[in-house]
């Protein structure tokens, strides 16, 4: 199936000068959707990528992680902005475009040496998904690969990943 014609290009979202890549269109594709979650897990499962749970990121990241945590047969674990989550939580500040901001995972939710897949819906300077990396090592989870729907290959982002497998299922 070709994924790429299913996400849409938007011009100038969020700023003038940038071309949003807007997966909404996929999502309400039934075929779609379903041939996304099959072909991530089918790619986990070729480069023997056997995580004991998926972390996401907000938003995007739950929407993608957690019907392939389901798929594999493991747990989600949602990682959230600042002040989303209420039990007690292990925070990493990152770097946005203008400022910092910070992303949380509740203290519980991961165990030492749990083996992890981040999964988001798309890599474009890395800066989330390195961050999340960095959050679930402190922990002393085991990271097994990071999982994406999208790559936006010129802004290098994998370039800022720990070395571990990285999927991605559409490349710009
Ligand atoms: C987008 C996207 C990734 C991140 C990628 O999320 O869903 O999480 O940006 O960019 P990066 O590689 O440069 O860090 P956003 O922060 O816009 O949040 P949202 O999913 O809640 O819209
Ligand atoms: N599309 C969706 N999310 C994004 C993009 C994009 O092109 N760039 C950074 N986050």
């Amino acid at each position: 199936m070709d994924l790429k014609s299913l996400i849409r290009d938007i011009q100038d979202f969020p700023k003038p000068g940038i071309l949003f890549r807007d997966i909404t269109t996929l999502l309400r594709d039934p075929d779609g959707l379903r041939y996304t979650i099959d072909f991530l897990a089918q790619k986990c499962f070729e480069s023997e990528i056997q995580p004991d749970c998926i972390v996401g990121m907000e938003s995007r990241g739950f929407i993608f992680g957690a019907p392939l945590a389901y798929k594999l047969g493991c747990g989600f674990i949602p990682v959230r902005k600042r002040g989303k989550l209420p039990a007690a939580v292990h925070s990493i500040d990152y770097q946005l475009e203008y400022g910092t901001d910070s992303l949380e995972v509740h203290q519980d939710a991961l165990n030492p040496g749990s083996k992890v897949l981040i999964v988001d819906d798309l890599i474009a300077t890395g800066g989330t998904a390195s961050a999340t990396a960095k959050l679930v090592q402190t922990i002393g989870c085991e990271l097994v690969g990071f999982g994406f729907i999208i790559e936006l290959r010129e802004l290098q982002g994998r370039q800022y990943l720990p070395d571990v497998p990285i999927i991605s299922l559409v490349e710009y």
